[in-house]
């Protein structure tokens, strides 16, 4: 009795040495799936034409350098291979306000440099969506960042332009483009002006003081009360909130992007919008269609997973990034998870997309 488990082992062996093998040895094992769709990823450019200086903390910034980084990620976004990336995101701060200082010799200087920054990351090809940040503000007006960022803009009451948009970057996948600029003190004239002035009064001693972008004092997400974030206006608010709902209806996941963070403990808090609260309030709400959010701002790499369960992914600036390191990433998305590949001072991620977000 004891021999038969052993005799039926040695027919066995025998019997995959005689017959073919399913398969063969000599075969490349099967690729893995391709991505549904990859794309680019920079933040905080902020270049200028202006000698290296430092941030109000005392961290290097690079301000020419990171024109040639920039020119070194579209370089790299152009040859990935064999599933070529379809299309950048640029998360703001394209340019410095330095850019605009009088110091610089062109007729208009801060244009100049935006387009030698547009140049650049048009050396790839396909297309590059960008948001706007506080550092574009401080150069120039909505209008001219709608024409050389190329970044659609809604017009409200008083002919204010507000910056959102959408596009759909595959069948099934949505990216919802918010304006946190849209009520801040940054351009800004009528009511959008006046609501921006007075919650920062209001919350902020340092603001009536005339130290507007000063948080001396503020604790914790009280910090954000500075005059270098804004906030999310209730027009644009309902237009996300809308958005949101027929992509449920059409079992679409979305990603949401924005200059600035979207969860405190994904960066600084003094980071955040004005009203971030309302922004996690979507973004939860509707946790089986938002994915993940996408900002920068910070200046250094950071996440947080949401309560509700979705990715805040903050980007790292290429800014700060020594000469010589290209602060980038590249993005796959797959069925189950999206895999942000970092370059230079950027971290990677790889972050799980649960059953509910799928479709
Ligand atoms: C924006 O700036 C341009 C100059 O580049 C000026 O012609 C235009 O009137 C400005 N637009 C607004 C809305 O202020
Ligand atoms: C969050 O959403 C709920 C339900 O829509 C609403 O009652 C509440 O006021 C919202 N909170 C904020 C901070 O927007
Ligand atoms: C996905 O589900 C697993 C198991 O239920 C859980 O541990 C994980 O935190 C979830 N991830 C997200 C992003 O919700």
């Amino acid at each position: 009795m004891h021999a038969c488990p052993t005799l039926l082992l040695l027919f066995l062996l025998v019997l995959s040495l005689l017959l073919p093998s399913a398969s063969p040895m000599n075969s490349a094992p099967p690729l893995p799936p391709p991505p549904i769709f990859s794309f680019g990823v920079i933040a905080d450019i902020q270049y200028a034409p202006v000698p290296d200086g430092s941030s109000f903390s005392g961290v290097p910034r690079y301000y020419r350098s990171a024109l040639d980084s920039t020119l070194s990620a579209a370089s790299s976004w152009k040859s990935i291979r064999p599933n070529p990336l379809s299309f950048a995101i640029n998360l703001g701060d394209t340019i410095d306000g330095l850019a605009a200082s009088p110091s610089a010799t062109q007729h208009q200087p801060a244009l100049a440099s935006l387009s030698e920054v547009m140049s650049a990351l048009a050396t790839f090809p396909n297309p590059t969506y960008s948001v706007y940040g506080n550092h574009e503000l401080y150069a120039l007006n909505r209008s001219e960042i709608k024409t050389h960022l190329k970044i659609p803009m809604q017009v409200e009451a008083d002919n204010q332009m507000v910056g959102y948009y959408t596009i759909r970057p595959a069948l099934g996948w949505k990216f919802v483009f918010v304006d946190t600029y849209d009520e801040c003190v940054m351009g800004r004239t009528g009511s959008k002006l006046a609501k921006a002035e007075f919650l920062l009064s209001s919350n902020n001693p340092n603001f009536d003081r005339g130290d507007i972008n000063s948080p001396e004092g503020l604790e914790g997400t009280d910090r954000r009360w500075v005059a270098f974030n804004g906030g999310v206006g209730s027009t644009q608010l309902d237009w996300i909130e809308s958005e949101l709902i027929a992509s449920r209806s059409a079992s679409e996941r979305v990603v949401m992007l924005a200059h600035q963070p979207f969860h405190p403990d994904s960066s600084n808090p003094m980071c955040l919008p004005h009203n971030y609260e309302a922004l996690l309030n979507l973004t939860d709400s509707f946790s089986s269609t938002v994915v993940a959010t996408f900002s920068g701002h910070t200046h250094s790499s950071g996440y947080a997973l949401g309560s509700a369960g979705v990715h805040h992914v903050v980007f790292d600036a290429v800014l700060e990034s020594e000469p010589g390191v290209d602060t980038y990433s590249v993005v796959r998305v797959y069925d189950d998870r999206m895999v942000i590949e970092g370059f230079g001072d950027q971290r990677s991620y790889e972050l799980e997309i649960n059953s509910t977000c799928r479709r």
